[in-house]
């Protein structure tokens, strides 16, 4: 039974990243899938060659992610349906959580740390943080409160998401489905697991999970610092962990991970979200094993033309001639691969990588 990943390392996530950073130094890592005879299994693999894989008695076996995606489909609604979707609100996760309410309907219960609040009075509307930040500063001087440039970009960035929040909420509503925003901290393990006894008391068992909360601190492996893993880990693994804690696997009809290219080819500066990525993944393998009645769905996507991908990033893409993915294309893939792709194809990598940069 798949109630943690607490025993998987995220280790091959590492690995691929090395060695795009370390370009001089050969990096595997053997995941061992039967520990009967690990001698014996691991001196089979050396004479049979080096490789991210798992190793078990057939040999090694690579890590496999299929490309081909499902044709569009129709889906019939389901009202009954209840999904939790971390990072729903905002970013790209929203756009799919606005795509399956669409197709769906359903409840659909949006997770983020974000706390909404109301528009302060007499402020202009505004979706630009640098035009928010100039009328934030306006605004404290002519009212004699004192804010400090980072209380101003504080507070711009919190009006920023918790208008994203709103907005996102309304186009789950106007979509045909029920949005309810739940303000948590996928980390917390004690809030996550009251928060869900809560809404489940509420709008019934979960029967979706998409969990697509994450965030980023890209720094070369050599210069991390355990602080930057374990905030990349948070939202990923521990998120997860406390997830499948807070609701038995076995009332799942559907899971999503929101992984990254990353993970499966590796990304310098990218080390600690590869290997959280990576441990997604092998959480996804492990479900898709242990309830053969679960649709499970790992998404490494490649970069997507929103969220975490700013106007720097896109333009690093841009540089290395790595198209990004539309949003609405991104969510239409996902809400066809989620509900009707091929049930035996656990990972899919989206968009063009950079395999080979
Ligand atoms: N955009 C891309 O190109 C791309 C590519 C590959 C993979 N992905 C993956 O897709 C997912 C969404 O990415 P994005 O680009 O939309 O990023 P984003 O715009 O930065 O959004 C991240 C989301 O995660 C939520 N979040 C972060 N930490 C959380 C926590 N501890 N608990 C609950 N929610 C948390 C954020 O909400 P709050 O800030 O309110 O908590 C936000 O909704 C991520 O998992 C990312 O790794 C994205």
């Amino acid at each position: 039974m798949v109630q943690s990943i607490e025993n998987a390392s995220g280790l091959d996530g590492l690995s691929r990243t090395l060695r795009k950073e370390w370009p001089e130094c050969q990096t595997f890592t053997w995941t061992l899938t039967d520990m009967s005879n690990p001698g014996a299994t691991i001196a089979q693999a050396l004479r049979s060659g080096f490789g991210d894989g798992e190793l078990g008695t057939q040999g090694l076996r690579m890590p496999q992610a299929g490309e081909a995606l499902a044709p569009p489909q129709v889906f019939d609604a389901d009202g009954s349906s209840v999904w939790l979707i971390t990072g729903g609100a905002r970013g790209v996760t929203a756009a799919c959580a606005i795509e399956l309410a669409r197709v769906l309907g359903g409840t659909i219960l949006l997770a983020g740390r974000s706390t909404e609040m109301a528009w302060p009075a007499g402020l202009a509307q505004t979706q630009d943080i640098k035009t928010l930040r100039g009328l934030l500063v306006e605004q404290s001087r002519q009212s004699g409160t004192r804010m400090s440039p980072v209380e101003i970009d504080r507070s711009a960035r919190a009006l920023l998401a918790s208008a994203e929040i709103r907005e996102t909420v309304a186009a789950i509503n106007t979509a045909g489905a029920h949005a309810v925003y739940l303000p948590l901290d996928a980390g917390d393990r004690a809030a996550v697991i009251e928060a869900l006894a809560v809404a489940q008391s509420r709008y019934g068992p979960i029967t979706g999970l998409v969990h697509g909360a994450g965030v980023l601190a890209d720094k070369l492996a050599a210069d991390k610092t355990e602080a930057e893993l374990r905030r990349v880990f948070a939202p990923k693994v521990d998120g997860l962990n406390n997830i499948l804690g807070a609701i038995g696997p076995e009332q799942l009809k559907h899971v999503a991970f929101f992984s990254s290219a990353a993970a499966f080819f590796g990304n310098r500066g990218q080390a600690d979200y590869a290997m959280a990525n990576a441990l997604l993944a092998s959480a996804g393998r492990s479900l898709a094993r242990s309830y053969p009645s679960l649709r499970v769905k790992v998404f490494h996507w490649g970069p997507w033309a929103g969220g975490m991908v700013d106007a720097s990033l896109a333009g690093h893409f841009e540089a290395q001639g790595i198209p990004l993915i539309p949003v609405d294309e991104g969510a239409r893939i996902f809400v066809s691969e989620l509900l009707g792709g091929d049930r035996e194809q656990i990972e899919l990598v989206v968009g063009e990588a950079w395999a080979a940069a």
